[in-house]
């Protein structure tokens, strides 16, 4: 079990925004992916999950179902749910 502080989802609701900073939750944890957004290969599109959930649009977006991608969101993880 990690040792990182648990947040509700209100609370990630309120981190949607580059001013307020952007976190995202996938499978129970939460990340601030702040600092990514800009390096993001697809753009500002991922800021349409700012503030909840990366599945609904992760399924859509096939490209992120490869390690790689699991590695560079594991670099933000910040808590869990
Ligand atoms: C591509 C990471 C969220 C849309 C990528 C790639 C990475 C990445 C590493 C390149 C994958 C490759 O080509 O091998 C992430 C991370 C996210 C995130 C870490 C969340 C923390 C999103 C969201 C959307 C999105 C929420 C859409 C709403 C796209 C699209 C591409 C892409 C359209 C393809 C860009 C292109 O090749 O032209 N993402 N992504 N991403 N992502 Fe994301």
């Amino acid at each position: 079990p990690s040792s990182l502080p648990v947040f509700s989802q209100e609370e990630v609701a309120k981190h949607a925004s580059l001013e307020a900073g952007v976190w995202v939750t996938y499978r129970g944890s939460v990340y601030d992916i702040t600092e990514f957004v800009a390096m993001h290969p697809g753009g500002d599109k991922i800021l349409l999950a700012a503030g909840g959930a990366l599945e609904p649009f992760w399924a859509l977006y096939a490209v992120h179902s490869q390690d790689h991608v699991l590695d560079i969101l594991s670099e933000y993880k910040v808590g869990q749910l």
